[in-house]
């Protein structure tokens, strides 16, 4: 978008004359920064990564590692060695999910991740007693977890919604309608023994996503302002700072994902060209980084399909041609864990799409054990020989030694009517589910 440049020029000069020190949660460096680096008084300069820098409240460096903290600021106790730490809390009492080497673990035991998808559950303004179905048809399944959006991007108010959007900003709803909503889909999770990975935002344009943010606030269709542009930034991180805040100490919450599969490119094709592997692994690196900042509790994950960074691969997944580097976002400090996704038949992988599913969990597993970090499967789906097809990747997954999965998508028949199927549903009357609870014992029995 053209705008009156001569003047913007002109604003941009002025900022480091007005601007004396980066705010309070502000970035003061990082990789490819150019703003201020000191901090205003009261706030110190840490580093969470070599991407991102922030002004953390305290006079002197804070440690991120006490888990037990309520406030929503980092304990700045006296620091030993002062040395900055982003490790995830431990376990230990707490009863938060944590992780070790390439295992999730919980009090001191290994904590097998298995489950499903359900990004409905929160969304559609089911009732509480059709949430408890939900999580309770999973759980018969010998699922201890499930994957959920929350979020939901709206430009009007209806239904079921977690921002509403006018004139550029975004408000989040904390009412019955909103986060007291999400609140029952906690409750019900907690009351049937489920841990929850909740998605921030979404690279698709359902339920709003990146494309509202990046259209609301810049006024253009570039998918991939949602990454770049510091206004767009500063609006996803407010709705962070309220819906992770909001949940900080809830051990039912297993952990954040940033987005559902973040990519360059948008719905209408429009980007500004310029996205690379290393803008989405930046942005990764700042996003994680902050919401380490808030709540030290709880893993941080990206949600991305797991694709890899190799130009010259023949096949597209591996080509890097999405945005996404597999095996450089492993290596940000403040990701916990890495995501995978796995969809054959969409990708033009369709010659041999179960050995093609089959390598890329032995090839993801392979970067995982390279980089000391659980990788999940977090979703997959054929729409034919289901049984078949997660029959062997179920196999490859125990035989591979990938953490654990998560099958797309989960289905329940409410008495209100069935949870929505788009093909991959698995409800508890179909051949697949008995599938699904032999894996998770297995997963169980591999500790
Ligand atoms: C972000 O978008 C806004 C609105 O279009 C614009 O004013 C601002 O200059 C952009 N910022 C950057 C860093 O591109
Ligand atoms: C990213 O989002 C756009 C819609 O906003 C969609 O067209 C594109 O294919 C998406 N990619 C994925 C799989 O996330
Ligand atoms: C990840 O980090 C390792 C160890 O520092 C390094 O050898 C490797 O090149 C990094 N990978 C990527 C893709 O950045």
């Amino acid at each position: 978008m053209i705008k009156a440049t001569g003047l913007v020029a002109l604003a941009i000069a002025l900022v480091p004359f007005v601007n004396a020190a980066a705010p309070e949660w502000g970035q003061c460096g990082g990789i490819g920064w150019t703003g201020d680096t000191t901090c205003v008084a009261g706030t110190v300069c840490t580093v969470q990564n070599p991407y991102y820098s922030q002004c953390l409240p305290g006079t002197s460096v804070p440690t991120t590692t006490a888990p037990a903290s309520t406030s929503t600021v980092p304990s700045t106790t006296t620091t030993s060695g002062s040395s900055t730490t982003t490790a995830p809390a431990p376990p230990a009492s707490t009863g938060f999910v944590g992780v070790s080497g390439q295992k999730f673990t919980l009090n001191g035991a290994t904590y097998p991740l298995v489950g499903a998808n359900s990004y409905w559950v929160g969304l559609m303004g089911y009732s509480t007693a059709d949430m408890n179905q939900a999580f309770a048809d999973i759980a018969g399944a010998g699922g201890t977890t499930v994957r959920t959006w929350g979020f939901n991007d709206v430009t009007s108010a209806n239904g079921i919604y977690y921002q509403l959007w006018a004139n550029g900003k975004g408000t989040v709803n904390t009412g019955s309608t909103g986060l007291e909503n999400f609140d029952n889909v906690i409750a019900a999770a907690k009351a049937n023994g489920i841990r929850l990975i909740v998605s921030l935002t979404n690279n698709w344009s359902d339920y709003g996503g990146m494309d509202v943010y990046v259209s609301q606030i810049t006024g253009t269709q570039n998918h991939d302002y949602f990454y770049t542009n510091a206004s767009v930034i500063a609006a996803f991180k407010s709705y962070i700072q309220i819906f992770v805040g909001r949940y900080k100490d809830e051990p039912t919450i297993l952990g954040w994902e940033l987005a559902n599969e973040p990519r360059c490119r948008g719905s209408t094709g429009t980007s500004t060209g310029t996205c690379t592997t290393t803008t989405i692994t930046q942005w990764a690196s700042e996003i994680s980084a902050f919401i380490k900042s808030i709540d030290s509790n709880h893993l941080v994950g990206l949600g991305d399909e797991g694709f890899f960074n190799d130009p010259g691969n023949p096949s597209y997944p591996y080509q890097g041609s999405e945005g996404i580097d597999f095996d450089a976002n492993l290596n940000i400090s403040t990701l916990d864990f890495a995501t995978a996704h796995l969809y054959p038949e969409s990708w033009g992988e369709t010659s041999d799409p179960v050995g093609w599913g089959s390598q890329w969990i032995i090839d993801h597993q392979t970067s995982g054990q390279t980089a000391n970090k659980p990788v999940i499967l977090e979703e997959f789906g054929v729409t034919s020989d289901q049984s078949s097809t997660y029959t062997t990747w179920y196999d490859t997954i125990i035989s591979s030694g990938l953490t654990g999965d998560l099958i797309w998508q989960a289905g329940s028949h409410f008495s209100t009517g069935s949870t929505p199927d788009d093909g991959y549903a698995i409800y508890p009357d179909d051949p697949v589910y008995p599938i699904e609870s032999q894996h998770a014992a297995a997963i169980k029995a591999r500790g």
